[in-house]
């Protein structure tokens, strides 16, 4: 059985971009495979987090994780820093990527702006750790939304490095799963940028605990234009605020843009929004609810992270020991 990896940062509230784009397809993978799915608080430090929001937000994390369907007993739910192994191989991995591949990385770019000089050294070697992360259980498929692809690319450039460099086959190819008509949603109110959790607008985002009212407000406040919709997909080239709508309303119906334009071409956002809301709110409003019941015990949601650490240290552990042989490290025991 193909064993499944992915990983989320608690740098926030998950929007609706992370359940579209990723944990959705998390849920559905979960039959079939074994699957492991980590709540990175490691990436996350990479940025600022205050100390007391960091603890409060990976909780929160976890429990939308469980209220989507995240099922922590047949699978491993866990939070990164609880096992060792993941920081253990990514410093191997630090010395097996090279600079060069770095700097191709346009997230970095993105995410250190023009402030290069100011941001932590952690933000650049990020994509070492989520290598280190998926490789240390031998995981072969990583569901992920569309930004997650170049690191996805790396995370193979190190497999095969080091396994030339050592001479062996020890870490297996990664696949990304890249999924759905909505691996990359877009902002609200830019269409040629991403949905975040970390965005500093609200209104460029639904969060997962959005309520009904929150949720009607930021659509009707989408930005838009003022054609109708068209009737092909190849008419909402050059409209990508459009084209972001109709991959949401997609991604929450039958998956199809084709049959939402066959349904609406012809409409506009006066008729097309309030339908958007009311897929979104049916969708999204019972998660909010379970996260709100699973957060009146966080003790409950601790031991659940608590007992997927041990699990994925179990596996992770031995995995990483033999990189450590490979290398040349002497046994500690
Ligand atoms: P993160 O926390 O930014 O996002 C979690 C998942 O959500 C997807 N995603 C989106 N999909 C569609 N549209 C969007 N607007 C959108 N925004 C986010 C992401 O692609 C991701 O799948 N580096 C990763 C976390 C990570 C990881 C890993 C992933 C760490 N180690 C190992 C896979 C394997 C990240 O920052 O995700």
């Amino acid at each position: 059985m193909a064993r499944i990896f992915s990983g989320i940062q608690p740098s926030g509230i998950p929007t609706l971009g992370n359940y579209l784009g990723a944990i959705r397809n998390w849920v559905a993978l979960q039959e079939g495979h074994e699957c492991i799915w980590c709540v990175v608080d490691l990436h996350a430090i990479t940025v600022w987090q205050e100390p007391a929001a960091l603890a409060r937000q990976t909780r929160e994390m976890a429990a939308v994780l469980l209220a989507c369907g995240i099922d922590p007993g047949r699978h491993i739910l866990f939070a990164q820093s609880h096992v060792r192994a993941h920081a253990q191989l990514a410093w191997i991995f630090n010395c097996v990527a090279r600079l060069g591949w770095l700097n191709r990385m346009t997230q970095f770019k993105d995410k250190a702006g023009k402030d290069r000089e100011a941001v932590s050294t952690g933000l650049y070697v990020y994509p070492n750790l989520m290598a280190a992360d998926i490789l240390a259980y031998h995981a072969t498929q990583v569901p992920v939304g569309d930004d997650q692809r170049q690191h996805l690319e790396l995370a193979n450039d190190i497999a095969q490095k080091f396994n030339h460099d050592y001479g062996t086959e020890f870490f297996p190819p990664i696949e990304p799963l890249i999924l759905g008509p909505a691996a990359r949603v877009m902002s609200l109110r830019d269409g040629s940028k991403k949905m975040s959790k970390s965005d500093s607008s609200d209104q460029s985002r639904i969060n997962m605990n959005d309520d009904a009212d929150t949720i009607a407000l930021k659509i009707r406040r989408a930005k838009t234009d003022a054609e109708p919709l068209p009737d092909t997909l190849a008419a909402l080239e050059g409209r990508p605020e459009a084209r972001n709508l109709v991959g949401i309303y997609a991604a929450l119906t039958s998956g199809d843009p084709a049959l939402v334009l066959r349904e609406y071409a012809g409409k506009g956002f006066g008729v097309f929004k309030p339908a958007l809301t009311e897929v979104l709110i049916a969708a999204l409003a019972p998660i909010a609810r379970e996260t709100e019941r699973l957060l009146a015990d966080p003790a409950e949601i601790d031991a659940t992270l608590r007992r997927g650490a041990e699990r994925a240290a179990a596996i992770a552990d031995p995995i990483v020991a033999e990189a450590e042989r490979l290398v040349g490290f002497l046994p500690p025991r």
